[in-house]
């Protein structure tokens, strides 16, 4: 069961998690990048490029928190295996690529970790004539990095654990929680 409204640790499968960003930080957090974002971008008329499906919570919090009203598309990408990247970056969806020429792009992600992904999704926009690329993560693992990406702008910078919640799952679980939670330590 998910826990409402405590900060007790859960449970997703076989493995343990504890609280790591309630509810009031997340919100107040993305209140503030939905600020910077409508100031730097607001007059570029960006397109909002959703990564699913992890990003689609930060998305509906983040869009609401802007004050324009952008075009919005989904891209359907998958590189996780249970709890690592697997580095091969698959497309299972994609949307009218002819969109993107011409445009500034918003890219809206879930989590950065080893940077594949992003990296992926920026080179296919590119070759598709987007103008610029910007990036809005909710969370980046630093450490994690394999290939070189700096984030416009992000959420919360994490140590290298493993999070759930908020959109994030553990094997396709956890998406519903309201709050990040981490993979709490053994014994
Ligand atoms: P990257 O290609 O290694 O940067 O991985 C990015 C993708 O892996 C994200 O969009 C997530 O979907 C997934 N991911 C990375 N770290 C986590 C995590 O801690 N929990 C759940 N999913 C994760
Ligand atoms: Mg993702």
């Amino acid at each position: 069961m998910k826990s409402a409204t405590t900060d007790l640790p859960i449970e997703l499968h076989d493995k343990c998690f504890e609280l790591s960003i309630s509810e009031v930080d997340l919100e107040a957090r993305i209140n503030t990048l939905g600020q910077a974002i409508t100031s730097d971008m607001g007059e570029k008329d960006p397109l909002v490029l959703v990564v699913l499906k992890g990003a689609f919570v930060f998305a509906a919090d983040l869009l609401r928190a802007l004050e324009f009203d952008p075009e919005v598309e989904f891209i359907f990408l998958s590189s996780y295996k249970g709890m690592e990247s697997s580095g091969d970056v698959k497309l299972l969806r994609g949307f009218d690529v002819d969109r993107v020429k011409g445009r500034t792009i918003l890219v809206v992600e879930d989590i950065i970790e080893t940077g594949t992904t992003i990296r992926v999704l920026n080179d296919f926009l590119r070759e598709n004539g987007a103008v610029d690329v910007r990036l809005a993560t909710l969370l980046f693992k630093p450490a994690s990095l394999k290939e070189h990406t700096e984030p416009d702008y992000v959420g919360f910078e994490i140590a290298r654990e493993f999070v759930v919640g908020y959109g994030l799952d553990y094997e396709q679980r956890g998406r519903s929680l309201p709050r990040i939670y981490k993979l709490k330590a053994e014994g």
